[in-house]
């Protein structure tokens, strides 16, 4: 029998699992919006729309929670009566800690906590999954794991490792792009039109992404593999390297993280 899987909050990161499911295909999905217009796309993918937090929760073994962190326990309170413990709640609320929601429910139920990356949006997402809470089954964990396996690239780690993944991967697509901003512009520098800059841009990176998942070499190696002697690509790595550019994102990541921890306390 196909799993069922409820989404509360059906916005962009709701939204865009439940469509991803939806295209995979082989679960029963159902949801509910605030905003009932939110649906329409959904329903239209099959996604069965409910009345309410509360329909959801007993319609559904899987619970995905959408809403933002500060909307989380309002909707949990609504969800609560229906919820036992063959049911598991996924909540992608941005630092809303495994015990406030275990609280907010009452230990009714499993909770999992997982955090998403913008590029889910289009199906390619990285997905944190924490699976800390004991009371969680073996058989649900792999349910899980296999549910947003669907949906892009799945890390399992433990909650303490969940603001570390949010300053490098959940951050992640803003330091990427604005790497790709800086060499669409120098594309337009060099007489390129802006449109096709940026196809090309785009293209470049989809390439390094693909060259660095399907190769076993360090990416140093590949990125020494560019640089002929004395050729044209060293002397844009030489400046940089003068620049620091590697040693300026760790500094960036690390400086999200402090932030992250600095949000935490
Ligand atoms: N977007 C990201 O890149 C990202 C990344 C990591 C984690 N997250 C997490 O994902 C969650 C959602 O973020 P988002 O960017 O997708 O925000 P969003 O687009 O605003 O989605 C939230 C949705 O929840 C709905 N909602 C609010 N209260 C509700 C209620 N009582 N019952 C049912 N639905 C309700 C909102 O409805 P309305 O349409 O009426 O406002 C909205 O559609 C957040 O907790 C965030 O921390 C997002």
């Amino acid at each position: 029998m196909a799993l069922k899987i409820g989404c509360v909050g059906c916005g962009n990161m709701g939204g865009a699992i439940m469509a991803g499911l939806a295209r995979k295909g082989g679960y029963e999905l159902c949801g509910f919006n605030r905003t009932a217009s939110r649906m329409r796309p959904l329903e239209e993918l099959g996604v069965r729309v409910m009345e309410s937090p509360q329909a959801v929760a007993q319609a559904a073994d899987v619970l995905v929670l959408g809403v933002k962190p500060y909307q989380a326990a309002e909707v949990l309170a609504q969800m609560r009566p229906e919820l036992t413990a063959g049911k598991t709640l996924v909540s992608v609320a941005a630092g809303v800690s495994l015990q406030r929601l275990t609280e907010a429910v009452e230990g009714r139920c499993p909770v999992v906590r997982c955090m998403p990356n913008t590029p889910a949006l289009v199906g390619m997402g990285v997905f944190a999954l924490c699976f800390d809470d004991p009371d969680l089954p073996e058989t649900s964990k792999a349910d899980i794991q296999t549910l947003f396996g669907a949906l892009g690239v799945c890390v399992e780690l433990p909650e303490s490792k969940f603001t570390a993944f949010t300053a490098l991967i959940g951050a992640g697509p803003a330091y990427v792009f604005a790497m790709m901003q800086g060499l669409v512009q120098a594309g337009v520098t060099l007489g390129f039109q802006h449109k096709e800059s940026r196809e090309m841009v785009t293209a470049l990176f989809g390439g390094c992404a693909k060259m660095a998942e399907q190769s076993t070499s360090p990416i140093m190696q590949l990125r020494d593999d560019v640089c002929s002697p004395g050729g044209v690509t060293i002397a844009g790595v030489n400046l940089l390297d003068r620049a620091g550019l590697a040693g300026l994102l760790v500094e960036s990541v690390l400086a999200a993280n402090a932030r992250g921890k600095e949000m935490e306390s």
